[in-house]
């Protein structure tokens, strides 16, 4: 099919664009759209067969659940059985935005949706193209991020279409995303709430207002044993065609064994492309050195991540080197995010 890329901006919504989506959606098509985090590949939520195109269209692996998202509040009844406390706390404080909330589902939510979980996965972004979408649907969508199964999430309309043209009937280009990389997940259908992935809305603020968090093990773990409660955890993902090799320890140790690995990989005739920071770009030479973005702003990092992945592929680079980042704040998701593109290669400097 050929698919349709339009620009829409954000503060200027164009009305007939909204409404050509959303008719997509109502019968049964896919179109990608921009949010806070990541572009989603939306589908009509309560249509098992329009669902189902989303997986085929990714590659999706099937036990892997998608997240509903929801323009209004009171959307939310008809999908989940019981609204927790804790819950209506992190709604107040963080919705719309990159905050997904686990429930127990509803009947009214599809199986191909909780992949046979009696858990549903909601978010309301806070994006306005998603949000007009949504609303104009009338139905809540389903998105995952639109990237084929396994490789970075796209932050640009362009990475969509790469990954997914001719898959897809219409893409809304809204530039580039602002936070970078996906929501975070927070299950609330246990006694204490807990991260399955992090994201955008980070581990300090949800302790902030819920007191006791835990944070799955599989997150910063690279113990194969250890089984994710998030089953889309549990893949290689974000993954460069490249590979990739992570390096930890003292900045000033880092830059050493980094360049020095470097030296080794040219003078073996591969290409090389480095992960460094704007601390320390300069002190890299002899490859291809991108900056992920000043340390001491972390979104910067987050914001910049997968478009610096996707263009190591663009570069057709033989071996990617990184720099590792701190894990407070956002810096959890960010690592998450690298420890899994790297397939958990991480070296101590
Ligand atoms: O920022 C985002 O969340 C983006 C934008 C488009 O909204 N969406 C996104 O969707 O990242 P996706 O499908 O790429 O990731 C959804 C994650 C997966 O790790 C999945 O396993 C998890 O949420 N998930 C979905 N339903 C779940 C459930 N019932 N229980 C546990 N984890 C669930
Ligand atoms: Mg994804």
């Amino acid at each position: 099919m050929k698919t349709k890329v339009i620009k829409v901006e954000e503060d200027q919504i164009d009305e007939d664009v909204i409404e050509e989506a959303a008719r997509i959606i109502q019968e049964g098509g896919l179109v990608s759209f921009p949010t806070e985090t990541v572009y989603g590949l939306g589908a009509n939520g309560l249509d098992e067969e329009a669902v189902s195109k989303i997986f085929k269209a990714k590659g999706r692996p099937q036990d892997n659940p998608l997240i509903l998202h929801i323009s209004d509040l009171d959307e939310l009844d008809q999908l989940v059985s019981e609204i927790p406390d804790q819950a209506r706390i992190c709604m107040d404080k963080f919705w719309p935005g990159p905050l997904t909330l686990i429930f127990k589902r509803s009947s009214l939510v599809p199986d191909a949706i909780t992949a046979g979980l009696e858990t549903v996965a909601i978010r309301m972004p806070s994006d306005k193209i998603a949000r007009a979408l949504i609303r104009k649907s009338q139905r809540p969508i389903a998105a995952p991020s639109a990237n084929t199964s396994g490789k970075p999430s796209p932050t640009a309309a362009e990475h969509v279409y790469r990954d997914l043209n001719t898959r897809l009937e219409m893409i809304i280009d809204g530039g580039r995303t602002g936070i970078g990389l996906e929501s975070t997940v927070l299950d609330l259908t246990e006694d204490v709430p807990t991260i399955l992935r992090p994201g955008g809305i980070t581990y300090e603020d949800l302790r902030e207002v819920l007191g006791e968090v835990r944070i799955d093990k599989s997150i910063v773990s690279l113990d194969k044993n250890i089984i994710p409660k998030s089953p889309g955890q549990k893949y290689r993902h974000y993954a460069p065609n490249s590979d990739m090799y992570i390096y930890e320890g003292e900045l000033e140790a880092v830059v050493e064994a980094i360049s020095r690995r470097a030296q080794e990989e040219v003078a073996a005739g591969r290409k090389v492309g480095i992960m460094a920071t704007d601390e320390t770009r300069a002190s890299y030479e002899g490859a291809r050195v991108y900056s992920m973005g000043s340390r001491k702003a972390e979104a910067e990092i987050a914001h910049n991540l997968f478009s610096i992945l996707r263009e190591m592929d663009r570069e057709e680079v033989d071996i990617i080197l990184a720099e590792s980042v701190d894990f407070s704040s956002m810096g959890l998701a960010i690592m998450n995010r690298m420890t899994k593109a790297a397939g958990g290669r991480i070296i101590k400097a």
